[in-house]
Order: structure tokens, then C-alpha cells, then sequence
């Protein structure tokens, strides 16, 4: 857990002066102080990603949700995601009254180009490219594929705050760039996230939509402030704020110490015969997250898994994961919602819709996942659990291929 691995004495400062401020709304700090944490932390966050605008909010579900409506999307429009995403994705979609279509992954373990195309109807307004555990979608190649259909692009970029692909920031691709600063990412506020664009006007619906539909106006007293239209609260305190602060401050720490980690055992495993690497389309800028390998067959990737478990090494199944993976969401398949009338599955402006989430429609994705095993790597990590970790895998390796 990256972020939280390197909390020190920056976060506790930044903590303190908010505390000692005693004001822990945004904008009422703002108006009454001058000065707002949430506010600094947008700027900072905006210049490292060079991004024209930023806006914290309290979880990255909530700014797939604020970006979702900034562009207008809801009933009786589909939104083309990837089948292997935290469930938090389809459920930001769903929440806007839109449908989600689950696409295929290739072996980036992301969202497939050409699956992508294929899966376009007159519905389609938008895609959402992930970039999961810290590694680039095809973002150049989706975009040419937005670009061309005339559809809108968010990057959910919950996994791989940081990277680049080919020296861009990911999350400046398209139209919005989506965050998540929960316990697990790369840099945590305990909970929050962050909507990125370049677009002023989008980022002026966002803002409004995030609080309430206020029209944001530092110079008069929020109860004055105009409507802009019907939103929600979605705002981040100035607690998440001051952590933010004190966070992106080490986003290039965390990041330097994962690929240094991430490369001794890589280099150490590479020449295993039956073993193979994730696809990484810019190795030179992901985040080195997880370091993930595919296995001959299924069965053989569960017995590596359990050959490491046994000398203390744990690593993730992707295939079994019940919390990404479209397959594995009986809900979904079921669209079990809190609604009787199952809206927005049976709303009838989404009628024409395909709604099929069973597993036969990823048997490709299944195939690839049922085979890979990730192992999360930290920034924390001493040489001799990392050789500790190379050793295993060889010993393993011997066993099972
Ligand atoms: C790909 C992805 N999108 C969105 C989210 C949602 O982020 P949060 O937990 O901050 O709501 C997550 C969180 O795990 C995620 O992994």
C-alpha cells in the first residue's frame, strides 16, 4: 500500500496546520481563511500531471461519477469498459442511468483496441479506458478509436496514478482523467480522488455537479452562490486535502522505489523457461505496481500459486478475483439492483441495449486471466525478502513446469 507505506512527519505537519485552521469544509475555509488544502492540492496535483484543471473529491468512484455527468451521459446511453475493472466502474456508469458493455482485455491485462471497435452501436457515447495495476492501456490506439466514432474518453486511472505513456501523464488522454486516493493506491488520502480535463467548460460542469449545481464563487457568501443545475455532494474535506498535500509530494518516490523492487526480481526470474510477462506497452513508464506472469495452463497457474504460498509468497489468481472481473459478478449477471423496478437495466430508455454479462462473452479474457498470477509489489521491500521472493519462484518453477 504505497502511499500509506511512507506516511511521516510532511503528512502529520500538514494534518496539524488544517487542524489548527479548525475549518474542515472546502469552500468555507476558502471564503472565511483565504486558504483552503483541498484547493493547493488540486493545483499541485494539476502541474505533476500537466492538466489544466483539477477537482478532489471523496473517492475516485465518485469522479467516474462527476466526469460521467459533466459529459451529459446517463439513460439511453452505453458506456464501453473493460471486463477486468474494480466493480467501482460499471457502478459509477449504472449510477448516471447508463449501460455498461464489458469488453475483452489482450495481454496488457486492458482494454482490447479492437474490441473496443467492435463493440460500438448508435448507443455508444463514451469509453472508459482502465489502466489497471499500474500498467498503460493501448491509450494511443483507443483514442484513435474515440476520435474517429466521435465518442468521449475518460481514463480511469484509480490503479496507476503516475504513469505516462510515452511521457504523458496518463489521465490526459481524453476528455477526463479519473483518480482514487483510497487506502491501496499509489498515493492515499484514506479515502478521495481527483477529475482531471483540459476542457473549461467540462470542468466547470463537473465542479458545479460536485457540490450541489453551486456555481463556485470565492468572492460572496456560498448561501448566495448560484445553481447551475441539479448535482450532489461529492466534495473532498480538508483533511483528505492536507494528506493529499503531503502525498503527491512522494508520488516520484514511491514510483522509483516500485521499478527498482519490480526490476531485481524481474531480472532475476526472466530467463525461467515456461514463464512469460505482461504485455507493458511503454515499459519506461508504468508505475511498477505488480509484477504479473502467465503460466502454460490454468492448472499449472495454481499450482505455482500454491508452490509460492507454501514459502510464505502470496500472489493473486487474476482469473479467481471476485472483485474485478466481469465473470465472477453474479450481480451484474442478475442486475441486481436496490430498485424493484431494476432500473437502469429495465429502464426503458436503455431497452435496446445488450445487457449480457455472461461469462461465454469474455472466454478470451477468462483464458488469459486464469493463467496469470501478480504479485503486488511494494515500495518497502529489503533485499532479502526480495531475494526470498526470487528464490521461491525458481524453486517453484522447478516443481511445476
Ligand atoms: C479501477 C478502479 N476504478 C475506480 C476505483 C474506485 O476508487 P475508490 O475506492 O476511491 O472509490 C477503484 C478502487 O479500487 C479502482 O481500482
Amino acid at each position: 500500500m504505497p502511499g500509506s507505506e511512507l506516511f511521516g512527519k510532511e503528512e502529520i505537519i500538514e494534518v496539524i496546520k488544517v487542524l489548527d485552521r479548525g475549518i474542515l469544509h472546502r469552500y468555507a475555509a476558502e471564503q472565511m481563511l483565504g486558504v483552503s488544502a483541498v484547493r493547493e492540492f488540486e493545483k499541485k496535483f494539476a502541474e505533476y500531471m500537466g492538466s489544466k484543471h483539477a477537482l478532489g473529491v471523496m473517492s475516485g468512484t465518485a469522479a467516474l461519477k462527476v466526469a460521467l455527468a459533466a459529459l451529459g451521459i446517463g439513460p439511453g446511453d452505453e458506456v464501453i469498459t473493460s471486463c477486468f475493472t474494480f466493480v467501482a466502474t460499471p457502478e459509477a456508469i449504472l449510477d448516471a442511468g447508463a449501460i455498461p458493455v464489458f469488453v475483452n482485455i489482450d495481454e496488457t491485462l486492458n482494454l482490447d483496441p479492437e474490441d473496443v471497435e467492435r463493440n460500438i452501436t448508435e448507443r455508444t457515447k463514451a469509453v472508459i479506458a482502465v489502466h489497471m495495476t499500474g500498467v498503460q492501456a493501448k491509450i494511443d490506439k483507443i483514442k484513435e478509436i474515440t476520435d474517429k466514432h466521435g465518442l468521449y474518453l475518460i481514463e480511469d486511472n484509480a490503479q496507476a496514478c503516475g504513469a505516462t505513456y510515452k511521457g504523458k501523464k496518463l489521465g490526459t488522454f481524453g476528455h477526463f482523467g479519473t483518480f482514487s486516493f483510497d487506502f491501496y493506491k499509489p498515493i492515499t488520502t484514506g479515502e478521495g480522488g481527483m477529475v482531471i480535463t483540459d476542457d473549461k467548460d467540462l470542468f466547470f460542469k463537473a465542479d458545479c455537479y460536485h457540490d450541489h449545481g453551486h456555481v463556485h464563487d470565492m468572492s460572496i457568501p456560498r448561501a448566495l452562490e448560484n445553481r447551475y443545475c441539479i448535482g450532489f455532494n461529492y466534495r473532498m474535506n480538508e483533511l483528505q486535502g492536507a494528506l493529499g498535500l503531503a502525498q503527491i509530494s512522494r508520488m516520484d518516490e514511491v514510483i522509483r522505489r516500485h521499478r527498482e523492487n519490480k526490476r531485481y526480481i524481474k531480472e532475476r526470474i526472466m530467463d525461467i523457461k515456461g514463464l512469460s510477462f505482461r504485455e507493458i506497452p511503454d515499459p519506461d513508464g508504468e508505475i511498477a505496481s505488480t509484477l504479473t506472469v502467465f503460466l502454460p495452463s490454468p492448472k499449472k497457474a495454481l499450482a505455482f500459486k500454491e508452490g509460492l504460498s507454501k514459502r510464505g509468497i502470496n500472489v493473486a489468481h487474476l482469473g479467481s478475483n471476485r472483485w474485478h472481473f466481469v465473470p465472477n459478478w453474479e450481480h451484474m449477471r442478475e442486475w441486481k439492483s436496490m430498485f424493484a423496478h431494476r432500473c437502469p437495466f429495465e429502464c426503458k430508455f436503455n431497452e435496446a441495449s445488450l445487457k449480457d454479462y455472461s461469462p461465454e462473452r469474455f472466454a478470451r479474457s477468462t483464458d488469459i486471466l486464469d493463467r496469470a498470477l501478480s504479485l503486488d509489489i511494494s515500495v518497502k521491500m529489503d533485499k532479502e525478502r526480495l531475494d526470498k521472493i526470487v528464490s521461491s519462484f525458481r524453486e517453484v518453477a522447478k516443481e511445476v513446469l
